[in-house]
C-alpha cells in the first residue's frame, strides 16, 4: 500500500511538477511567447537583459526562448577572475616569469558560444575586483602563504590578465562582447576614498586607473569601459564615484557608470536614486543599469505591489535618462535563483510566473 502511494506521488511529480521545472529547474513559463516581450517593449530606449550561469544556459528547453526577453546577456560569475584565472598554469609559468598570467575560459564559452548563436550581445563582468579575486593572483608564485608580490610584479599581472582576456574574447567572440566593466567596487561605504583591498595593498589606489589604462590599451575598438558599483545614492560615496569618473574621463580611459541597482523596497528612497543619476549624466558619460534587483521581506500581495511600484518609479527615471543609457539588466530571471533569493527581488516567481512588477514594467513601456 505504501508503495503504491510512494508509485503515485512519483507519477503525479512526473505529469504535473516536472514539466513546469522544464529541465534545469527553470520553468518554461518565463519563455512563453504569448507574453510581451520587455526586450521589444524597450527597444527604443535601452538594450533590456539578465545576468545568467551557466547551468541555466546549459539547459536547451530555458535558452530556446531566453532571447524572446533579453538582449544583452552578463554572465554572473563565469567571467569574474576566479573562474577565468587557471592558478595551476599560474604556477607552473611563475617559476620562470613572476608576470606571467594564464587563463582558460572553459566555464565562460557555453555562455558566450549561445550569445554568439542567438545574435545576443554581452556585457563582460569584469577585469578587475576585490572580490572572486584568488589570493593567489596576488602572491609570489601564486602560492597563497607565501608574501605579496611588488607592485611592479601586480602591475604588469594586471596588465596581462586584461590583455589575455581581452584579446581571446575579441579573437574568438569577435563582435559579441560590447562592453566590459573595467573595474568593480572600488569606492569604500561611508568614509571617503576607495576601499581598502588587496589592489590597494599592493599596488597603491592608482589601480584603477591602471586598469583602465590597461583595457583602453586592448580592447577592440569600439568596446565601452564602464567602472561599476552599488550604493551610488549615498554620500561621501557619489562624491568619491564622481572624482573617480572625472578622473578617468580626463585621461581618457572610461566610457560609462555602471550602477548596480541592488535595492529594496524605500531602500534607497527614489528622490536619492533620481539625484545620483543627475549627478552622474551630467559627466556626459555612458550609463548603464548592471545589476537591478529589488528586495522585499515577503512575497505577499502586498509587497509583491510596492515592488512593482518600485521598479515602475525605477524605469521612470531610466528612460528620461534613455540617450545615455545603453542597458538596464536585471541580476537574474526567477526569485529562486537570485542571489538575494529570500528577499523575491526579480520579474519572475521562483515559479517562473511573470509578477506584478513584470507587468507594471510591460504597462510603463507601452504607456511610452
Ligand atoms: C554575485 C553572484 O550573483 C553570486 O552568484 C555570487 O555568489 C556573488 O556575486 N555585485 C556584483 C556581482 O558585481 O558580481 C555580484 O554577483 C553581486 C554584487
Amino acid at each position: 500500500m505504501k508503495m503504491l502511494k510512494k508509485l503515485l506521488m512519483l507519477g503525479l511529480f512526473l505529469i504535473f511538477v516536472l514539466p513546469v521545472l522544464g529541465e534545469s529547474g527553470l520553468p518554461e513559463t518565463v519563455y512563453n511567447q504569448n507574453l510581451p516581450s520587455l526586450r521589444d517593449l524597450f527597444r527604443d530606449y535601452f538594450d533590456f537583459g539578465t545576468a545568467i550561469s551557466r547551468e541555466e544556459l546549459m539547459a536547451v528547453r530555458e535558452a530556446r526562448g531566453l532571447p524572446y526577453q533579453f538582449s544583452i546577456l552578463t554572465a554572473g560569475n563565469e567571467m569574474k577572475p576566479a573562474s577565468l584565472l587557471d592558478l595551476q598554469e599560474c604556477r607552473k609559468l611563475a617559476q620562470t616569469d613572476e608576470t606571467a598570467v594564464a587563463v582558460r575560459f572553459s566555464s565562460a564559452k557555453p555562455i558566450l558560444d549561445f550569445a554568439k548563436g542567438q545574435g545576443l550581445r554581452v556585457h563582460g563582468h569584469v577585469l578587475v575586483w576585490h572580490s572572486q579575486t584568488p589570493l593567489e593572483f596576488f602572491k609570489q608564485g601564486y602560492i597563497a602563504t607565501r608574501d605579496f608580490v611588488s607592485r611592479e610584479v601586480m602591475l604588469s599581472r594586471m596588465e596581462n590578465y586584461i590583455r589575455e582576456v581581452l584579446t581571446w574574447t575579441a579573437e574568438n567572440y569577435p563582435g559579441v562582447i560590447v562592453s566590459w566593466d573595467v573595474v568593480n567596487e572600488a569606492v569604500a561605504d561611508g568614509k571617503k576614498g576607495l576601499r581598502e583591498s588587496n589592489w590597494t595593498r599592493v599596488v597603491g589606489e592608482d589601480f584603477v586607473l591602471k586598469a583602465f589604462e590597461y583595457a583602453r590599451k586592448y580592447a577592440a575598438e569600439g568596446t565601452l569601459l564602464y567602472y561599476n558599483d552599488y550604493n551610488t545614492p549615498y554620500e561621501p560615496k557619489l562624491t568619491v564615484i564622481c572624482d573617480l569618473l572625472d578622473q578617468l574621463k580626463a585621461e581618457g580611459t572610461v566610457d560609462g557608470y555602471g550602477f548596480q541597482c541592488h535595492f529594496s523596497v524605500n531602500t534607497p528612497p527614489i528622490a536619492a536614486v533620481k539625484r545620483a543619476f543627475a549627478r552622474v549624466a551630467e559627466k556626459g558619460l555612458r550609463l548603464r543599469v548592471s545589476e537591478l534587483d529589488v528586495g522585499i521581506s515577503t512575497a505577499t500581495d502586498a509587497r509583491l505591489r510596492e515592488q512593482a511600484l518600485v521598479y515602475t518609479d525605477l524605469f521612470r527615471i531610466f528612460l528620461d535618462y534613455a540617450d545615455q543609457l545603453e542597458a538596464v539588466q536585471v541580476w537574474g530571471i526567477t526569485d529562486s535563483r537570485s542571489w538575494r533569493s529570500t528577499e523575491f527581488p526579480l520579474l519572475f516567481s521562483s515559479g517562473g510566473y511573470p509578477k506584478p512588477a513584470y507587468y507594471a514594467l510591460v504597462e510603463l513601456a507601452e504607456a511610452q
